[in-house]
């Protein structure tokens, strides 16, 4: 080696005058020029960056690799364009300079710098004039650790977000204050830290993570004992060594042979399977899974039926190539299959699990379950999973097989529906791809306003007048509601129950009403019919939709509503025409003086049970209306439980319709709590689009992430009107926490909603929604046995 440099030396002039000397005051790197260590083995300049050449990381580097090994930056999180350039003032600063001439870094903020320098450890230091190092690299290192170097309490190494992007990345080696040192997961943008997946548990103990010159990383006790963490050591004259904390989030030890880096330690072992925070999407994104390649490294894959949100950033985790099904009542049946994929399991997704269910049974049962993504069927246990796929790992041992749910290509849905003229015509099936057009579709749902009171009155007059000032709600004739809606013409939105056509009441002027065809499913249900022309016919509130009448004539069930035309909140959130801050917080307000009314105040008590902004309808002036109560259960009056099925949509429904759980009116709390999370930030409960940030994905994991780490400002972005009343948001915010606890007992009721929202009473801190005991509704100890075995 020394041969070489002595070559080095002679033939190379310039690198040489370079060489063993020192960056002294006055000096400017420019963005071409390099400055080396005395043995040439690091550099220290400007290197472009690979993924993008006019972008450059002030860095050092081994010069002598192939590849020239990055071990610490300055910049990799702003890199710089040509035109910069780094300074050593006159009055000893170190300064980097951008090609627009401000200052972006300057690691020593003060002068008394007498010179700088690369020392062939590869420490960059910043020397006074009696040689000792006023500021040095090595106690501010980015995701490597070199030999020699000496991390002490309260210090942190960060991961890259990917191998040559020098941004900060996903994970986190920390010794901290109190002695322990730990890596774990981090969410980004927030930096919220979730739990350790690895630890020395020296609290108290820890105080120095040392890597000697023998080439061993090791943990130094207070008492003088190390806690080794490489398990075998080189020789560092014979080998360039250093550790990194991986972009996968494994630290590892490489020495570097003629033809490139080996890993010789890896800790953990195994990334994929020892990521596994409760939320979060564990080692790899959404809907991937995280399986270790033949270096032991961490590959980001997607089961089939999913492909990746950015095939350029496999981490970013995938999303389902077919339309997943809205979970709102529709049939499902043929429409879906399974593949098999052998050992590989997302055990953060279990909502279910059966242990008397053999793999057909467990197919069998996952087919006919909406929200069933994937089922696991290990001998006789079963389990189901539901979107999004979280901690999801292959794992050799695993013995058991995961069931992938995908669309049946040899499926054909039923030829279009025709919707019948005249009373024979009864083909109305709900059929597939209804599934996908129901939420547009719903937008255009439109309902009424006027006096709703049961009465067996049979008014034969259409006159509004009669209608608004009677008690009675109209019994119509098919007939009437046939010429009202000009033979069932145009269609304005379909629901779960049946469709919705727009039609007129021939008085003077025209009276715009919303008549909703329930389709055949339903008329088969009769008893259903009469529950909900009952529920809605006994209501009257401000912000409950209003029933007209209704049509009950031999096969034929309809409701008559009268015309919203502002439509669905939906297009208010998501849409183009987003309301301002304002005007949500009446909206929510108002859905939330509903629901409590729905709950308490009204006939007899109703739990909603889809809560969603599909069903808050707005009038002229924007004020909400909740609709849709063809999935009302009705409560007897001194009851306040009741078991149904699973009725609701994905992104809206409480746990305990999962866990066998009697189902109370805290569905509709929580429902109300995503709700309001949406209508804070305006956008989608699930959302799993290109660009968006992975952690965004789930909106409630994101919200609880940024409300804990005090980023509340993030979750509404660039909305001023919003921004200037954070105080309002923050309430709001800790209301919808509160709405979302997991546990229902947690949750408060709508009276308390409503008081809170009024600020009647102070929001208590919510606690995180997640409770630690339902982090996993598997537990880990079901893996252990299998993992050693
Ligand atoms: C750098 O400067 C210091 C202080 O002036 C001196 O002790 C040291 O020998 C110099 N190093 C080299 C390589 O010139
Ligand atoms: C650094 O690496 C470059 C490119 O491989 C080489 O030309 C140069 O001689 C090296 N410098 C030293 C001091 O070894
Ligand atoms: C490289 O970065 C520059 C500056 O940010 C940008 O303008 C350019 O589009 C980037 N090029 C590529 C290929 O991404
Ligand atoms: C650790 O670092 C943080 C932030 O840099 C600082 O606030 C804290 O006081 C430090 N703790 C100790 C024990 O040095
Ligand atoms: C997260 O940490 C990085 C530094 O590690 C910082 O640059 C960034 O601003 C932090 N993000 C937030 C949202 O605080
Ligand atoms: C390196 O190992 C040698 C012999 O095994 C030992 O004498 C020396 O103290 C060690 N150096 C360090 C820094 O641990
Ligand atoms: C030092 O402390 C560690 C943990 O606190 C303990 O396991 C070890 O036995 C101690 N060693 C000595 C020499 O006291
Ligand atoms: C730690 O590593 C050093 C050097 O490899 C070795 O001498 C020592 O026995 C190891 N200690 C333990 C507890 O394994
Ligand atoms: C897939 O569709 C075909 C044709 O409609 C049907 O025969 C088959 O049973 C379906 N498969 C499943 C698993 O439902
Ligand atoms: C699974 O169990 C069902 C019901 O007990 C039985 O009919 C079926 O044959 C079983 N299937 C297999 C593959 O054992």
């Amino acid at each position: 080696m020394s041969l070489i440099l002595l070559l080095l030396l002679l033939c190379n002039c310039s690198l040489a005058s370079q060489t063993n000397q020192n960056i002294s005051k006055g000096t400017t790197i420019t963005i071409t020029e390099s400055w080396f260590s005395p043995s040439g083995d690091f550099a220290f300049g400007f290197l472009p960056l690979p993924t993008n050449s006019s972008l450059f990381l002030l860095a050092v580097w081994f010069n002598k690799t192939d590849d020239k090994t990055v071990v610490w930056s300055a910049n990799g999180n702003f890199p710089v364009l040509e035109g910069s350039k780094l300074q050593l003032t006159t009055d000893g600063q170190f300064l980097l300079i951008d090609h627009t001439g401000s200052t972006v870094w300057n690691p020593y903020q003060s002068s008394g710098a007498a010179y700088a320098a690369l020392l062939d450890t590869g420490n960059l230091i910043l020397a006074a004039t009696d040689s000792t190092p006023i500021w040095q690299s090595f106690k501010f290192p980015t995701d490597t650790i070199l030999p020699t170097q000496v991390l002490f309490r309260n210090t942190t190494i960060r991961s890259h977000l990917y191998d040559h992007d020098y941004t900060d990345g996903k994970f986190e080696l920390s010794l901290q204050s109190n002695g322990n040192l730990m890596m774990f997961p981090l969410a980004l943008p927030t930096n919220l830290t979730y739990d350790a997946y690895w630890e020395t548990n020296t609290i108290g103990s820890g105080t120095q993570l040392v890597f000697d010159a023998n080439g061993t990383l090791y943990l130094l006790l207070n008492n003088g004992t190390r806690i080794n963490i490489t398990t075998s050591s080189f020789s560092t004259t014979a080998y360039y060594q250093r550790v990194t904390l991986d972009s996968d989030g494994v630290l590892r030890h490489y020495i570097h042979r003629k033809n490139g880096w080996t890993v010789v330690t890896s800790v953990p072992s195994d990334i994929c399977n020892t990521v596994n925070s409760g939320t979060g999407s564990g080692a790899c994104g959404f809907n991937s899974y995280c399986q270790l390649d033949e270096n032991d490294h961490r590959s980001c894959l997607c089961p089939p039926s999913f492909s990746l949100l950015d095939p350029d950033k496999p981490y970013e985790g995938c999303r389902a190539d077919y339309e997943t099904p809205l979970c709102d009542g529709g049939d499902q049946s043929g429409m879906f299959e399974f593949k098999e994929m052998v050992n590989v399991d997302w055990p953060g997704s279990d909502y279910e699990h059966y242990n008397s269910f053999n793999e057909s049974q467990c197919r069998e049962n996952c087919l006919h379950d909406c929200f069933c993504a994937v089922a696991f069927s290990r001998g006789m246990d079963c389990w189901k999973k539901k979107l999004p796929l979280t901690n999801g790992r292959a794992t050799a041992s695993l013995l058991g097989k995961a069931l992938i749910k995908v669309p049946n290509t040899s499926f054909s849905p039923s030829p279009p529906p025709q919707f019948p003229n005249t009373k024979k015509g009864r083909k109305v099936w709900l059929i597939t791809g209804l599934l996908s057009l129901a939420v547009s579709l719903l937008i255009l749902f439109g309902s009424i306003i006027t006096l709703v009171r049961r009465s067996q009155s049979n008014h034969k007059s259409l006159a509004p007048d009669s209608l608004f000032a009677g008690p009675a709600m109209r019994c119509f004739t098919y007939k009437e509601l046939e010429e009202a809606t000009d033979g069932f013409k145009k269609e304005l939105g379909r629901g779960a129950f049946g469709i919705v056509y727009e039609g007129f009441l021939p008085s003077e002027p025209k009276t715009c009403i919303a008549v909703k065809k329930l389709d055949r499913l339903l008329q088969e249900r009769e008893k259903e019919f009469t529950v909900e022309v009952q529920s809605i016919g006994q209501t009257h509130h401000k912000n409950l939709v209003r029933l007209y009448g209704y049509c009950n004539e031999g096969i034929n069930r309809l409701l008559v509503y009268e015309f919203m035309s502002n439509g669905s909140l939906m297009r208010f959130l998501f849409g183009s025409s987003r309301l301002g801050w304002d005007k949500r917080v009446d909206i929510a307000i108002g859905i939330a003086r509903g629901l409590l009314y729905l709950h308490e105040e009204c006939h007899s008590p109703i739990i909603h049970c889809d809560i969603k902004p599909q069903n808050i309808l707005l009038d002229d002036e924007l004020t909400p209306k909740i609709s849709d109560f063809g999935l009302a259960k009705l409560l007897g009056r001194n009851q306040t439980q009741t078991n149904t099925a699973i009725r609701g949509t994905r992104g809206y429904v409480a746990a305990e319709w999962f866990k066998n759980m009697a189902i109370s009116a805290k569905v509709d709390v929580y429902s109300y709590g995503v709700m309001l999370l949406e209508i804070i930030c305006c956008r989608r409960s699930l959302q799993m689009e290109l660009n968006d940030r992975e952690e965004e994905a789930v909106l409630a994991y994101w919200a609880y992430d940024c409300y804990r780490e005090g980023k509340v400002h993030m979750l509404v972005g660039n909305d001023a009107e919003a921004l200037a009343d954070f105080d309002g948001v923050m309430r709001f915010l800790m209301i919808a926490i509160w709405c979302i606890q997991e546990d229902p007992s947690q949750r408060p009721i709508m009276r308390r909603v409503n008081q809170m929202l009024d600020c009647a009473i102070v929001v208590p801190p919510p606690p995180s929604p997640y409770s630690s005991s339902e982090r996993f509704t598997r537990s880990p100890d079901c893996y252990r046995p299998l993992l050693e075995g």
